[in-house]
């Protein structure tokens, strides 16, 4: 089969395309031939030597994939041949990626795929998905009728965020940077957009919540504490999920007063039952329109490093070129 792969880990050049042996599905294994697969900021960490864990060698990349059941293992019973499946935890703790033609995942990390999503959908929507869903549901306990403060809203998991809080009936202010982003956050059920580099962002959380936001969900690598604690409710919540050597300041004082708290979690940390749990909420928002990826261009997979380039320049460099996800097709 053909997959983009390393066998060292370095820049978005050590990916290489090209005939690796297909497997074989063992044990609770399935083999998906996989349609559509989507890039994240964590496969860029992982190419570039984060050294999370041992990764197997040539380690094909990528987390997230969408496609078709091609044969099933000995000891799985949940998926037939010709099922359409997407996932999320492959290229994670040591596991082989998804970015190439066939895969072999352990069925309890599979989701089926609701009939009328494209495979791109399904595969855009999977780890930011269930991010958005683990950190609103799970950790901040969002319940409708609350205000939630989306810092970068229009990028793969702040869009996420924006659409998943409006389905449970909360209110929503994001943040974009630029008027065209402010806007498709807008299309995406925001009630508030700002262009956090031209407008008064203070001055617009005063209007929308005038008692402060119940939630703040920081996409951002380093937080303004200040800031977050100063837009948040008495007993307001703020979600953490990136920045691992980010070390902000942080006003105790204020915090406490009021009476906040800080929730911190990583997607992969989560159970498959907890996942599965998230990933059924998901396949209902995708299947009945109030969840739609946000996906800003398609690649074929031979585009590979090209495509971990542009992600990166974008959540590590800023550069303002992306507006969501990057889907490869083999
Ligand atoms: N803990 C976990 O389990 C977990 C899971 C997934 C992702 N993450 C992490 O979460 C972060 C976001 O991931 P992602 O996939 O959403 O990345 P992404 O698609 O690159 O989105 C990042 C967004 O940040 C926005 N942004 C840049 N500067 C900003 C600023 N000053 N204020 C507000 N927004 C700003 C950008 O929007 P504009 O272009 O509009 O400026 C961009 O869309 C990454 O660091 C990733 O590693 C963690």
């Amino acid at each position: 089969m053909k997959a983009a792969f390393i066998n060292e880990t370095g820049p978005p050049e050590v990916i290489q395309y090209g005939e690796l042996p297909t497997p074989e599905p063992t044990g609770g294994e399935v083999l998906v031939r996989v349609g559509a697969v989507a890039v994240n900021p964590v496969d860029t960490y992982i190419r570039n030597g984060a050294d999370f864990w041992e990764l197997p060698i040539p380690f094909i990349v990528g987390c997230d994939l969408a496609g078709v059941v091609e044969a099933v293992g000995p000891g799985a019973s949940q998926y037939q041949v010709g099922d359409r499946v997407w996932g999320s935890n492959q290229g994670l703790l040591g596991r082989q990626g998804t970015f190439a033609d066939y895969c072999a995942v352990d069925e309890s990390w599979l989701y089926p795929t609701p009939a009328g999503v494209s495979d791109e959908d399904a595969a855009a929507s999977a780890l930011v998905g269930i991010t958005a869903h683990l950190g609103l549901f799970g950790e901040a306990r969002l319940t409708a009728g609350e205000k939630v403060f989306v810092q970068g809203g229009s990028g793969g998991v702040g869009s996420a965020v924006v659409q998943m809080a409006k389905a449970a009936g909360a209110s929503v202010i994001t943040t974009a940077g630029s008027n065209e982003k402010a806007a498709t956050c807008r299309r995406l059920g925001a009630d508030m957009a700002v262009n956090y580099k031209t407008d008064d962002v203070d001055a617009a959380v005063r209007e929308f919540a005038p008692d402060g936001v119940h939630v703040f969900w920081e996409t951002q690598r380093e937080p303004d504490f200040d800031k977050i604690v100063e837009y948040l409710a008495p007993r307001g919540r703020i979600v953490l999920m990136a920045g691992r050597d980010a070390r902000p300041e942080f006003p105790v004082g204020p915090f406490y007063v009021k009476g906040c708290s800080l929730y911190g979690f990583v997607m992969f940390a989560a159970t498959a039952q907890q996942q599965r749990a998230c990933a059924e909420d998901i396949n209902q928002w995708l299947a009945s329109g109030k969840l739609k990826a946000r996906i800003d261009r398609v690649m074929p997979l031979t585009q590979a490093a090209a495509a971990h380039r542009l992600q990166e320049e974008n959540t590590l460099l800023k550069a303002g070129t992306l507006a969501g996800k990057i889907v490869l097709l083999p």
